[in-house]
């Protein structure tokens, strides 16, 4: 009986081995603090930081795009180009592929790329339902 669980352990660890390098990008809430994303606590204060400069009215980024980064209601209302965060599918939405750098364009704007910690804070936060939380 010892013996077979050890073999299952073996073949379990090493498919996992196998399908890892395929997996891209990994567990990507691996360095958050805790379970659950807050909007209030997690999000804004990214955007506070790197963004809200530009995306706020009268900023660059709110000229060129209309994005307003200040408050929920307008992250969620997105640009004249439609919404910039789909609830549930960050890797759909634009605002994720700007700041991981996926198109021609990548947010903050001339800037170096966000800390990968709180890019994975912003993914994790869309995929569970981008909350006004
Ligand atoms: C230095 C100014 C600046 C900063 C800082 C900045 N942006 Fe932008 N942002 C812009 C400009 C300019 C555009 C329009 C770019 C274009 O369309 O060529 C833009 C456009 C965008 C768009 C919309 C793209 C579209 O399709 O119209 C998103 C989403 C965005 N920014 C997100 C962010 C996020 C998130 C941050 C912070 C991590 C950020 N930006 C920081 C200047 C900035």
């Amino acid at each position: 009986m010892k013996n077979r669980s050890i073999t299952l352990v073996t073949i379990v660890a090493g498919s996992l081995a196998l399908t890892g390098a395929a997996i891209s990008p990994p567990i990507r809430n691996a360095c958050a603090q805790q379970a659950h994303m807050s909007y209030a606590e997690d999000v804004a204060p990214i955007f506070r930081g790197w963004c809200v400069s530009c995306h706020q009215p009268g900023g660059q980024g709110y000229n060129a795009s209309g994005l307003d980064l200040t408050t929920y209601d307008n992250l969620m209302k997105g640009t004249k180009f439609g919404p910039m965060v789909i609830a549930g599918q960050p890797d759909d939405s634009n605002l994720i592929v700007l700041v991981e750098g996926r198109a021609k364009i990548q947010m903050p704007y001339g800037h170096k790329p966000l800390p990968e910690c709180l890019r994975q804070n912003i993914w994790s936060w869309i995929f569970e339902g981008a909350k006004n939380n």
